[in-house]
């Protein structure tokens, strides 16, 4: 008799190999016995429910084997024993207590064999969810008008302006990997698209060994015309997230459940209209809190977190737009508030106090544009073609960006961004 645990997609059923007069062979047991972990095989069999219930899991059924191939054969020793790397910290603590002779995974291990990490129940519930977000800020934003657009990552000068930009030779001509698609989206904007959006890489060169700071990650960008007030790209930004968080909760109920079983986390709370805050607000509950910070300058993690806190314990939610920023700590590109320069009318989105986004209504007015821009010490030689864009008509607009990687890091609950990345790029990590 031989048993071997076949797994498919996170989920594993027993397989009993007896042999059987005509149908399997004393070999065919000994074959299977020595197939290595983490081979794939082919099975054909019944299903049957064991007379004796099967030891140490919840399963109640096996698969009597008639047939078995091996299709892949892996290797004997694996550099990563996948039922290690799926346990939780606390059943690694009750392992070890036991006197369980177990190797505790390490974050570095895991990724630079992410083929076989990627195979823990919770990592397959991770990247469905990360499937399914992208897949609703598709579906969403087409159903409400907007078109899908492709700009181009090669670009001739920074977007977001700052250091954090990958340089580049493009043909003897200095060059950078885009930052964000923020210019051509606008650009598409004045080429009168109306709506669109934009899923794709995004490169930041910044030195950050953070928690939620990677060199690549994927953007989910938006941008619209506005027609009277920027609260338009926020009432997108409610029903984008209701709709999603809604979603994923009832549909991706089995890869919830796969991640918390690893990771625990609590479910995330929020409103059936997204509480917006302004960001005086923000500063005067933080300053009541006995925070002091710059009521013109931006807010630190710290902060954020602490913010985010007093949030919930005041409106029960831990999913909110702060909005009203400072000027000075808001990319060129952003609009003054019309009623104090001081403000812009620009915003941020915050997941259990971090944030996830960052929007705006654009300077649409090329003279101002070119003015901003040089304020902030950005060489507007660099960017013509996009102010230029701004003087043959341009409606009033704008939008936002959103992280991928840290909606789904933060919805989950999860402490690091690496976890939502496939293959991340930090600055330390180049491969695989
Ligand atoms: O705040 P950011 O830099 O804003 C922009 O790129 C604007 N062009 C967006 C706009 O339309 N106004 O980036 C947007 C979002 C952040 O809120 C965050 O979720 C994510 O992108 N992000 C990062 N994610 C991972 N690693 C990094 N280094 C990130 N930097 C920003």
């Amino acid at each position: 008799m031989a048993f071997v645990v076949v797994r498919q997609k996170g989920f594993t059923v027993q397989c009993v190999v007896t042999v059987q007069p005509d149908l399997v062979s004393r070999q065919m047991v000994k074959f299977v016995a020595g197939l290595s972990r983490e081979s794939i095989i082919d099975v054909q069999g019944l299903v049957s429910v064991p007379s004796v219930p099967i030891k140490g899991t919840t399963q109640q059924v096996e698969v009597q084997v008639r047939k078995l191939h091996c299709i892949s054969k892996a290797m004997p020793t694996l550099p990563i024993n996948i039922e290690d790397a799926a346990r939780s910290e606390k059943e690694i603590e009750e392992a070890l207590q036991a006197g369980e002779q177990l190797v505790r995974v390490n974050q570095d291990t895991r990724l630079n064999y992410r083929v076989l990490d990627m195979r823990t129940p919770a990592n397959q519930g991770i990247f469905h969810i990360q499937h399914e977000v992208g897949s609703l800020f598709r579906k969403f934003l087409q159903s409400e008008g907007f078109e899908e657009i492709h700009t181009p990552k090669l670009i001739a000068g920074t977007s977001e302006g700052g250091s954090a930009v990958f340089k580049l030779d493009y043909k003897g001509q200095p060059a950078c990997l885009a930052q964000s698609p923020q210019l051509h989206k606008q650009m598409a904007i004045c080429g009168d698209k109306e709506r669109v959006f934009e899923v794709g890489p995004v490169f930041r060169a910044e030195d950050s060994y953070t928690h939620r700071h990677l060199c690549e990650f994927v953007g989910l960008d938006v941008e619209m015309e506005i027609k009277k007030h920027y609260s338009e790209v926020m009432d997108i930004v409610d029903r984008l997230f209701v709709t999603m968080f809604d979603h994923l909760n009832e549909k991706c109920k089995k890869e919830l459940d796969a991640v918390r079983r690893q990771y625990p986390f609590e479910p995330l709370k929020y409103l059936r209209k997204t509480l917006r805050l302004r960001f005086e607000e923000g500063v005067q509950m933080l300053k009541e809190a006995g925070v002091e910070v710059d009521p013109y300058g931006d807010l630190n993690t710290e902060s954020e977190k602490k913010l985010g806190q007093l949030v919930l314990e005041k409106y029960g939610t831990e999913f909110y737009i702060l909005h009203r920023y400072p000027l000075a700590v808001r990319p060129f590109y952003t609009m003054p508030c019309y009623d104090d320069a001081k403000y812009s009318n620009s915003f941020d989105v915050f997941i259990r106090g971090e944030e996830i986004i960052s929007g705006a209504q654009r300077v649409h007015v090329p003279e101002l544009l070119e003015e901003r821009a040089k304020a902030c010490g950005i060489d507007v030689n660099t960017i013509t073609t996009y102010i230029d864009s701004f003087r043959y008509g341009a409606p009033p607009h704008g939008g936002f960006g959103v992280g991928l990687e840290r909606v789904v890091m933060l919805f989950c609950g999860l402490n690091n961004i690496r976890k939502t990345s496939l293959f991340p790029r930090d600055p330390l990590r180049l491969a695989p």
